[in-house]
């Protein structure tokens, strides 16, 4: 079974390569943080730590004793298969707000989500104290890690909303697709060009949080049935991609890259296509660029008998403002604003990674 190693300088889950064919299956959970001390919250990152550590790793429970409840829930069976699992961890400024002295270590560019233009903020689906990203390639898997990460941490936090996740196998090839049927993921950078727009190292941070990352997750509904009656010219339009192969309206396949040079007024790739105005490629952009890692999700149907559905948008980078504040704001307004709905969602900052058997996420705050 496929594990990835909890120990390193960076958290996994985050240039841990995108849901695809693996780990398609993800839920983001947002708690309440009730620990009441300073001590209780560091022992509460420890728990999560210990537990996290051996669910990646997977193998045996321990044999709690006679009469005791089991150590584990046997829902992935006697052994813990490790089943691609990472368990990500991220905190909401809420967390430093002075419960807890953290005031001088908040990352400096971590604040509460704004509400941007076209938002539609429903509270019991906003922000949170902690947020934990668990990604698997089984659904169980989930299940499992929550159970036990929740049954572990009872009286130091507690769930205020969930968001589960899926992705698709790449169909025919390439990048897997959203629910609006585009290939999404397509552009995101990879390599040494993906690690310097990531990880956090600029010297306004405090100390702690350099290896760390910030992540925002945007729950946006998509009108589904609505989009459905849309040409696919008027949506490809949209995007500023081919539906099919996911190539630049101004290319033939997936990966070639968009030409706006040769297309300056947009007679290819309309001004106001998704992608264009997420990375206009000019040298000033450039440092713009993100990370994602989005989901599908899917929750049956609403109160009016429609389908609720949407995305799951995850991303990272070193600099909330200048990335993702940036580019959501260039979107303002774009014509794909009328099939989305974003509702919930938060900032957060991911701390490094655990770099030893003793150590824990979140250990240089205390
Ligand atoms: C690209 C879909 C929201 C940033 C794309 C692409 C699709 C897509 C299909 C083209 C393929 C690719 O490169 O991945 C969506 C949908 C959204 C959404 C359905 C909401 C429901 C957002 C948001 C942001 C964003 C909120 C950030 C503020 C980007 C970026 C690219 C991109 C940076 C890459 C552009 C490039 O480098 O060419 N998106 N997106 N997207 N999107 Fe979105």
């Amino acid at each position: 079974a496929r594990s990835f190693p909890f120990e390193g300088q960076y958290q996994s889950g985050v240039l841990t390569p995108p849901p695809s064919s693996k780990q398609k299956h993800a839920a983001f959970v947002s708690f309440d943080v009730i620990a009441s001390s300073s001590g209780e919250l560091k022992s509460l990152l420890q728990t999560i730590t210990a537990r996290s550590r051996a669910l990646t790793a997977g193998g045996a429970a321990p044999y709690a004793g006679v009469g005791a409840p089991p150590a584990d829930s046997d829902i992935l069976g006697p052994q813990i298969p490790p089943c691609g699992l990472t368990a990500t961890v991220g905190l909401g400024s809420s967390l430093f707000d002075g419960r807890f002295g953290l005031g001088a270590k908040k990352p400096s560019k971590l604040t509460q989500m704004p509400v941007f233009t076209n938002d539609s903020p429903e509270d019991s689906w906003m922000h949170g104290d902690l947020l934990l990203q668990l990604c698997a390639d089984e659904p169980d898997a989930i299940h499992h890690t929550l159970r036990d990460l929740t049954r572990h941490t009872r009286g130091g936090m507690q769930m205020k909303w969930r968001m589960d996740g899926y992705n698709s196998v790449p169909r025919p090839s390439g990048t897997s697709r959203n629910l609006l049927g585009f290939k999404d993921g397509t552009a995101n950078p990879t390599g040494n060009n993906a690690s310097s727009l990531v990880w956090v190292d600029a010297a306004s941070e405090p100390a702690w949080a350099r290896g760390g990352t910030y992540q925002v997750v945007r729950l946006i509904r998509m009108l589904v049935e609505f989009w459905d009656r849309v040409s696919i010219e008027e949506q490809e339009d949209m995007f500023g991609r081919r539906r099919d192969s996911g190539a630049p309206l101004t290319g033939n396949t997936e990966f070639d890259t968009p030409d706006y040079k040769s297309d300056p007024f947009g007679l290819v790739i309309p001004t106001s296509a998704h992608i264009r105005l997420a990375n206009p490629r000019t040298p000033q952009t450039n440092n713009q660029q993100l990370i994602r890692r989005s989901y599908n999700y899917d929750l049956g149907i609403d109160a009016n008998g429609n389908m609720q559905a949407g995305h799951v948008f995850c991303c990272f980078q070193q600099d909330v403002q200048r990335q993702f504040a940036t580019i959501q704001q260039r979107l303002a307004d774009e014509p794909l604003v009328d099939y989305v709905q974003p509702f919930g969602g938060g900032y957060f900052f991911v701390p490094p990674g655990v770099r030893t058997s003793t150590d824990y996420i979140g250990s240089g705050l205390f």
